[in-house]
Order: structure tokens, then sequence, then C-alpha cells
């Protein structure tokens, strides 16, 4: 039997042990992939393929370190939210220094082309929370479709206080081409790329969500990406979001709480070829 180990060795009846130890240690000398979750229901069941498993709990922010297929794997529930989400990545990066940050979970589809189940990899990640309204007076009343200036919270310009645009967070390429690769495995939707849109806010008005769909190309939102995308770039962490969706309202799609397996299943694939590609090979 021809077996091809790490390191370009060829050897013809399969690895030694030596290159075993050493394909295992590169393994584990790599630095952690965080990914995180919002909901038990999108963590539990990552934490549970984990091995050599310990938790550590900061604050209200619970992590599961282990490893998964050998590499070095930190399962994050951040909770519900952008204030949440961002704690929990601030967390994660200052105390485990991750190579990089995937967050997964549900989503809302705002696509009529996308199924329950189908996965949208977060070419783009944008905040759909922060805007500056239009002025009105007194009994002038409140419509968020005339909402058109998207307030930007994370501007290069400091000075502006009132910085108006669309910020969109590009997700990294290696975890991108990486989300490419496993994509073959995924038999239950198809996987598209597209843009995330995040806030504290769950839209059910159809017009509302048509809005996001046309202005900031939005395929699916969620609650926690943007937060997540905004505190990783200002560490130069790589990052990327991952969204099943659970629910669609724009072509009748009923929430699916089986999606959330379905895409820690998914999104498993994706860290090993992340790490495949991050172990020296020399
Ligand atoms: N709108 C907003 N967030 C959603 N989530 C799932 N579906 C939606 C939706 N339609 C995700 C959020 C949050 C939790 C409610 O599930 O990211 O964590």
């Amino acid at each position: 039997m021809t077996t091809i180990c790490a390191f370009g060795i060829i050897a013809l009846a399969g690895c030694n042990d030596d290159d075993k130890a050493q394909q295992t240690d590169s393994k584990k000398n790599l630095q952690p992939i965080v990914i995180q979750g919002a909901l038990p229901i999108e963590t539990e069941s990552l934490a549970a393929k984990l091995s050599d498993t310990t938790v550590e709990t900061v604050g209200g922010w619970k992590f599961w370190k282990g490893t998964y297929q050998g590499y070095p794997v930190i399962i994050s529930k951040t909770r519900m939210g952008m204030s949440n989400s961002a704690a929990a990545t601030t967390i994660a990066i200052t105390r485990y220094n991750p190579v990089a940050i995937i967050n997964q979970g549900t989503s809302g589809g705002h696509d009529p082309a996308l199924n329950v189940y189908d996965i949208v990899l977060g070419k783009y990640t944008t905040n759909i929370g922060a805007f500056r309204t239009p002025q009105l007076p007194v009994g002038g009343g409140s419509n968020a479709l005339n909402w058109t200036e998207a307030f930007d919270v994370f501007p290069e310009d400091e000075s502006d206080p009132e910085p108006i645009a669309i910020r969109k967070f590009e997700g990294d390429a290696g975890l991108l081409a990486a989300a490419q690769k496993a994509k073959l495995n995924y038999k239950k939707g198809q996987v598209v790329e597209g843009t995330l849109g995040a806030a504290d806010v769950w839209n059910n008005e159809l017009d509302r969500i048509a809005f996001f769909h046309q202005n900031y190309g939005t395929s699916a939102e969620e609650m926690e990406g943007a937060s997540v995308a905004q505190i990783a770039a200002q560490f130069n962490v790589p990052f990327l979001g991952i969204r099943v969706l659970s629910n669609n309202i724009t072509n009748g799609g009923a929430y699916d709480a089986g999606t959330g397996e379905a895409c820690q299943e998914f999104v498993l694939d994706v860290v090993v070829e992340y790490m495949k590609a991050k172990q020296p090979t020399s």
C-alpha cells in the first residue's frame, strides 16, 4: 500500500511512528480556531464532538477548548445579539490568540431564491441596525422605510461624528476557500456566497426585508455577525460568517430548529479544510 504522509514524505508501507508523532505535534502547535454560536442549539453539538475538552467560563460567556481531528478548536457560546457577541469575541481573541474566527448559526432569509437549510457564506457581513434618520417634527411619525442613510459605526475618519455609509466587512479569503471545499459534502441544501446583515432586530415586515435585500444586498439576517466582524477587524483576526437559513418569510419557509445542527456539521468540515491548509508541509 502506498501512503502519502504529511511533510511530503512518501512511504511504501504507511507512515512510521515518528511521522505520525510529528504530524500530531504540527497540528497541536497551531493556534486554535474559534467557532462561535449564539444559542445552545448552535454550539452544543459542536462542543460534544471535541476531544480532550475543558470548559472555561469568563463572565457569562462559555468556551469549550479541545481538539477536532487533532486540530485545536475552541467553541464559544456568545449568547444572542451584538453586545454579547462583541464581548465574547474580545475575550476569545485576547485570551486564546485564535488563528481565525467563524461566527455561525441560524438566520432568516432575505432572498426568496434561498430555502430553509441553504447556507450563506458571508462574503460580506454588514450592520443593518445603524442609521441616521430623517428629521421630522413632533407629530411627524416614524417610518423605517425612509431611513435611507446607514450610519457607519466604524469609520476610517474618526473626526466625523455623523459618518454615513454602508460598511461591509469582507469575509476572509482563506476561510472562504476552505468553505468552498467543504461545500461538496453538504447535501441538505445549497451553499452560496452572499451578504449577511446583523442587528439586534428580528425583522418580520416584508417591505423592510425587501429594503435590505435591495439596498444592502442581504441574503439573510442574524443578530451577531457584523459585531464580531468589527471586533475581529480591530484585532486583524481573519473572520467569516456562515449561516444556515432556519426560516425565510419571503417565500414561506417555516422555522426549522434542525438547521442549527446541519450548520454545525458543515462548519466542522470547513475547520478541517482551513486547519489542513495552515499545517506546515515541510
Ligand atoms: N432574524 C434575526 N435573527 C435570527 N436568527 C435566526 N433567525 C433570525 C431572524 N429571522 C438568529 C440570530 C439570533 C437568534 C434569534 O437566531 O442570530 O442569535
